[in-house]
């Protein structure tokens, strides 16, 4: 099964009452594992989490740190992106030239490396003055 594919089946267990946009992201940890969320909606609406944060967190909660490839796909006239708090999560487990992929669910595709998806991110080198 593709990223594609994983990120497309995950997403259809998308909770999404309140905006009606699912989202599904599917990625590839340093294993070879793939691992996949959806986005998951709340009544208080800043408590809802994106697919990105669901695929990161069940990586993580699976033993892995690293991530080498991620795909995020909705039902979007473009290719989807990463909202900014989603940008900084991936940058915590993906190199600069890791490819993220955005999707529309017709296959309409843009690739960016982490680097072009949030350049000058804040990083632990920020914090070596302390
Ligand atoms: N959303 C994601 O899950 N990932 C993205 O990359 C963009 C936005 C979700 C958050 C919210 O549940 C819905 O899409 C509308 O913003």
């Amino acid at each position: 099964m593709t990223l594609f594919e994983a990120a497309c089946n995950v997403r259809e267990n998308a909770y999404a009452p309140y905006s009606g946009f699912k989202v599904g992201a599917a990625l590839r940890a340093a294993s070879g594992h793939v691992y996949t969320g959806c986005n998951v909606e709340n009544v208080a609406y800043p408590e809802g989490t994106c697919a990105e944060a669901g695929a990161i967190a069940a990586m993580v909660a699976a033993g892995e740190r690293e991530i080498t490839e991620l795909v995020v796909v909705a039902d979007s006239p473009t290719p989807v992106p990463p909202c900014g708090g989603c940008r900084q999560k991936i940058a915590e487990f993906a190199g600069p030239e890791v490819q993220v992929t955005m999707m529309a669910l017709d296959g309409a595709t843009q690739v960016l490396r982490v680097a072009d998806l949030l350049p000058g991110a804040f990083g632990p080198g920020h914090m070596d003055s302390r």
